[in-house]
């Protein structure tokens, strides 16, 4: 279980996140939506530890984090998708899996440094990167180096590399942003997968509603740094407060926003860019 008591940190004078208190319970998708800027990547900041708190704390089934560096905050079952300047660029695609399987393990299966069991260890590693590779669809890329990957097989290699680290917690950051139309699925795909594993807590940062409404279990809305709904889905997205901060608009005028293009500044449905 993965908890925040009243997270907060200040930039300056702006309170990117503001007392934030929160439970996260295992078997649970929470969607965590809310206007850009609202503070939700610097929330996943907070809890895997890429910034220090100015106040609160979170906890780790019923640890507290505070103090704790991000890889043992990795160690301690929070799976944070990798960036890719965590990653060895001149490595290929699989060496880097590997290795974070590796990672993943150490301290687990260390059996003693003798030639047999590094050998046995290396193929048993290399078989679960390959399986990790499967499963995001790159197993034709194993060889390529990280560095002259397409954006799109990037952000899978980053989602391979967090399912190597078998974590408790998966924290997804619009996971699907930047991939192609035939690479999403793959993602979404991978999530549908891991909430069919009771145990595992998956907080899903995510802008697409349709993705939202499909696979949350619950939805937690930021606004202003602030947490302002929390509850079952269909209740959340039809709350006014919801209405007035994810969507920008009046609740009276939602309903005429349903009726607009569902990207600001994209062209409408159809492909046409300028209006006769
Ligand atoms: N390291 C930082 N230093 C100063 N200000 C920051 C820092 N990180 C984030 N902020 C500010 O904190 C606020 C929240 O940003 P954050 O990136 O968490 O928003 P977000 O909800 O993830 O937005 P988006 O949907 O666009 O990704 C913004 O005003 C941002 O400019
Ligand atoms: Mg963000």
């Amino acid at each position: 279980m993965l908890q925040t008591k009243d997270l907060t940190v200040r930039f300056g004078g702006h309170v990117a996140v503001n007392a934030v208190s929160c439970t996260f319970q295992p078997g649970t998708l929470t969607a965590i939506v809310g206007p850009n800027g609202a503070g939700k990547t610097t929330y996943f900041n907070l809890i895997s530890g890429q910034i220090r708190a100015s106040s609160g704390d979170a906890f780790l089934n019923g640890n507290s984090l505070a103090g704790l560096s991000p890889s043992a905050r990795t160690r301690a079952g929070l799976g944070r998708a990798f960036q890719l300047t965590n990653l060895f660029p001149n490595l290929s695609v699989l060496e880097n899996v590997r290795l974070a399987v590796q990672a993943a393990r150490a301290g687990k299966h260390l059996r003693g440094l003798n030639l047999w069991s590094i050998w046995s260890d290396h193929k048993a590693l290399t078989q679960l990167a390959e399986e990790v590779l499967e499963a995001v669809s790159m197993a034709g890329k194993r060889h390529t180096t990280v560095a002259s990957l397409p954006h799109g097989d990037q952000r899978k290699l980053e989602v391979a590399l967090l399912m190597a680290l078998e974590p408790d917690v998966f924290m997804f950051d619009e996971p699907t942003a930047g991939m192609s139309a035939d690479e999403a699925p793959v993602i979404l795909n991978l999530i549908r997968k891991l909430k069919n594993d009771k145990r595992k807590t998956i907080l899903l940062v995510e802008h697409k509603m349709d993705v939202v409404r499909e696979l949350a279990d619950r939805i937690i809305v930021l606004h202003n740094g602030s947490l302002v709904a929390d509850g079952e889905p269909s209740e959340v997205i039809a709350s006014p407060v919801v209405q007035e901060a994810y969507l920008g608009v009046n609740p009276k005028d939602a309903l005429a926003q349903a009726d607009a293009p569902p990207h600001p500044g994209l062209p409408p449905q159809g492909g046409r860019s300028e209006t006769p």
